[in-house]
């Protein structure tokens, strides 16, 4: 990477999760301690006083990497030029509340996103989305921006991946660099499936080191799958700190690729890899080399991961047939 700037462009930017994200990215967390970031940061209008007191922030961090702070709430000039986009702002589910509410509130910020992006982006511009519900608002922004390759359009659904890791490593009573091979498998969402079938515990197949079918299926399955509401549940208020972690990780995995003998979780439009229709913005295991993710092929799927990937893809149909349906795709 040459050393001119990277334009990084986050939304959401005076939202809770970007008070933790923008300070990762400035630091270098990112690209590395030798890349220097320009960030464009969009909100909307009411939000832009409080975005000027994070940019104080960040000011007064003194970041060697931080070459330039642009703010506003026109994303065809936010957007203009950048490299990376990271979309995190749209409304987060409260107590009580389904992602399928959210579809509508939030669907009309990713259809305007995605046009901007698609006449002002840089021609590399890679496209992560955090905000929920994050496969079915990249699927939107994705078809609003027809000029963008499809494969250029990403959801998070590390998060999972590295609760699912967490999980894991407690249970086993490992450190959590022992376990690899993590899938999550479809949405991000209580429908979503950790995979512990291809999973490793110190290379060895972590459903045979577990060996607890009960565990995995009133544990962990639940657990993983419930984290999100069990954090709002807990704090009042939806992860932050570590969703800004995973928003961090899958752009640098994606931008610098993954680790050898490894490979991580991220959403991505299927090319109908594992029985997934094409196009769906889906949850599976891939690698990332030269900045280009390939999802990886020929694991076998059991009769249990099976159903259990068809529900989850079930239901990023149904939100594609209701954002269909509301005009937004
Ligand atoms: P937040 O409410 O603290 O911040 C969201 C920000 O987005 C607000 O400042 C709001 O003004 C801004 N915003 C709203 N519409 C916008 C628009 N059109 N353009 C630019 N900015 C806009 O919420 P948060 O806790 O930071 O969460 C952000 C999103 O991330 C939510 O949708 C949440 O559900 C989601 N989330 C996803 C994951 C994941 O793993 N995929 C994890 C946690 C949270
Ligand atoms: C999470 O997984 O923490 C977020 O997606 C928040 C939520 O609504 O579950």
């Amino acid at each position: 990477m040459s050393n001119a700037p990277v334009k990084v462009a986050v939304t959401g930017a005076a939202g809770q999760i970007c008070y933790s994200l923008l300070f990762r990215i400035a630091s270098g967390a990112l690209l590395g301690p030798t890349q220097p970031v320009e960030l464009r940061l969009l909100e909307i209008t009411p939000a832009l006083k409080a975005l000027e007191g994070v940019v104080m922030e960040l000011d007064d961090c003194a970041f060697p990497l931080l070459s330039s702070v642009e703010i506003g709430d026109d994303a065809t000039q936010v957007f203009d030029g950048v490299n990376l986009a990271m979309l995190v702002g749209a409304r987060p589910r409260s107590k009580g509340m389904e992602r399928s509410d959210l579809l509508e509130a939030n669907g009309a910020i990713f259809t305007a996103q995605g046009k901007a992006l698609n006449d002002h982006a840089a021609d590399d511009v890679k496209v992560l989305v955090t905000g929920n519900p994050a496969n079915t608002n990249a699927l939107i922004a994705m078809t609003n921006a027809p000029d963008i390759p499809h494969h250029r359009f990403n959801a998070l659904t590390r998060l999972d991946h590295n609760r699912a890791l967490t999980q894991v490593a407690q249970k086993a009573g490992v450190p959590v660099a022992e376990v690899t091979h993590m899938t999550i498998w479809g949405n991000h969402s209580a429908t979503q499936y950790p995979d512990l079938f291809h999973t490793e515990i110190s290379g060895r197949n972590a459903a045979e080191v577990i060996d607890d079918q009960a565990w995995v299926e009133q544990d962990f399955l639940p657990t993983v799958q419930k984290r999100g509401a069990a954090i709002i549940e807990a704090r009042g208020a939806s992860s932050a700190a570590s969703a800004a972690n995973a928003t961090v990780e899958h752009m640098r995995d994606w931008v610098t690729g993954t680790p050898e003998g490894d490979w991580i979780s991220m959403a991505v439009p299927s090319d109908g890899s594992y029985g997934v229709p094409e196009g769906l913005i889906s949850s599976f295991p891939c690698t990332v080399t030269d900045g280009e993710y390939s999802i990886v092929q020929g694991l076998e799927i059991d009769d249990f991961s099976r159903g259990k990937i068809d529900a989850t893809v079930a239901e990023l149909a149904e939100e594609r047939d209701a954002v269909r349906s509301l005009g937004l795709i």
